[in-house]
């Protein structure tokens, strides 16, 4: 099955055009590059032992993405394409709205004029807010999102079931990332981000080898056993898993329409300061860090309840927090030999 991978050269993108290529899959991808760097077409070669067909374009480009879906007979669509800066949202909602809802738009638009029926949409924890209770289950109300970045995923989700429910052909899942981490154990892929980290891990990993001075933890006077918040952090390659498995889901459903959603974490609520004890031990490196203030739109603590998935599609989390500190730490290090001998 040839299936299109918006965002594939991004984090969560590339991790899934292994898994995919590995599970039988054609991933064909499709990425502007905004926030990714084309030597990652590369490094998935040397992972896959093949290339992967990339088309250098915007998701939001409706002739380009047009003509993709003309010549690649395609038979389903990974969407990862999006901004995802919570902070950079705030700033710039129009970009954040036009971007990832207008490419979600688009696709579904060109998928009808296609008869491409399987779409697999990257969602996430932040529709949640701060939920009352926890864990969260998919059936937990979605709250008013903190952020325009929150908001445009659930907006996404919602106009995805609504085309579902439209009774157009359509079978859709939307998975709901919790905190994805860690990198690919070949330390081939990983996260890249540009300029400072805003995520968690990146920084820590850019700290222990001192491209920053120090971590900031924002905040320990919340609400919880350590006073630092508390996270679901998901490795991204069980992540990546979970769409190959969601696709496969919707090639056993019968009929032309569905839709459901699932939570995509491991299980385990986690605090940072939990997680920065773990990343010394593991990887033997010591961490300098201090408390600062709160992060205006944090919320204290989410994490997942994971029964649907594996009940559902099958899919559970396999690898451990220490896992997942490893694979970035490698990560890290390889990024930092690059520095000294290729452009990153
Ligand atoms: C995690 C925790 C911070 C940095 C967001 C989006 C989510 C997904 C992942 C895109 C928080 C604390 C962080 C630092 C810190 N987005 N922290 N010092 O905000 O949970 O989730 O990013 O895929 O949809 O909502 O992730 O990694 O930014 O923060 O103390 O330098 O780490 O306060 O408690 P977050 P994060």
């Amino acid at each position: 099955m040839k299936i299109l991978v918006t965002g594939g050269a991004g984090f969560i993108g590339s991790h899934t055009v292994v898994e995919l290529h590995q599970a039988g899959f054609e991933p064909i991808i499709i990425d502007n590059f905004s926030n990714s760097e084309e030597k990652v077409l590369t490094r998935l070669e040397s992972i896959i032992g093949k290339p992967t067909v990339c088309y250098k374009a915007d998701c939001n480009d409706e002739a380009t993405l047009r003509s993709i879906f003309k010549k690649e007979q395609l038979d389903g669509v990974i969407h990862f394409a999006a901004s995802k800066a919570v902070g950079e949202s705030v700033e710039k909602p129009l970009m954040y709205y036009q971007n990832n809802i207008g490419s979600t738009l688009l696709l579904l638009k060109i998928m009808q004029e296609f008869g491409v029926k399987n779409f697999v949409f990257s969602s996430s924890c932040t529709v949640y807010g701060q939920p009352d209770f926890l864990p969260v289950t998919e059936e937990t109300p979605r709250q008013e999102a903190a952020s325009p970045y929150g908001n445009t995923k659930r907006i996404c989700e919602d106009i995805i079931r609504d085309v579902v429910t439209s009774k157009a052909e359509l079978k859709a899942i939307s998975l709901r990332y919790f905190n994805p981490i860690g990198a690919h154990e070949s330390a081939e892929i990983g996260e890249l981000p540009r300029g400072v980290p805003s995520n968690l891990v990146p920084y820590i990993t850019q700290a222990a080898t001192g491209l920053r001075e120090k971590l900031t933890i924002f905040g320990n006077d919340y609400n919880t056993v350590d006073g630092t918040c508390i996270r679901d952090f998901i490795h991204v390659v069980d992540l990546a898993k979970a769409h190959v498995k969601a696709l496969k889901l919707l090639a056993t459903i019968e009929g032309d329409t569905y839709y459901d959603v699932f939570n995509v974490g491991t299980g385990e609520g986690v605090t940072i300061l939990r997680l920065i004890e773990t990343f010394e031990k593991v990887n033997n490196v010591k961490l300098n860090y201090s408390i600062g203030p709160r992060r205006a739109g944090d919320i204290e603590q989410i994490y997942a309840q994971v029964d649907k998935s594996q009940q559902v599609m099958g899919w559970s989390a396999e690898k451990t927090l220490e896992d997942s500190l490893r694979d970035a730490w490698r990560w890290q290090q390889r990024l930092a030999e690059g520095n000294t001998k290729e452009a990153v």
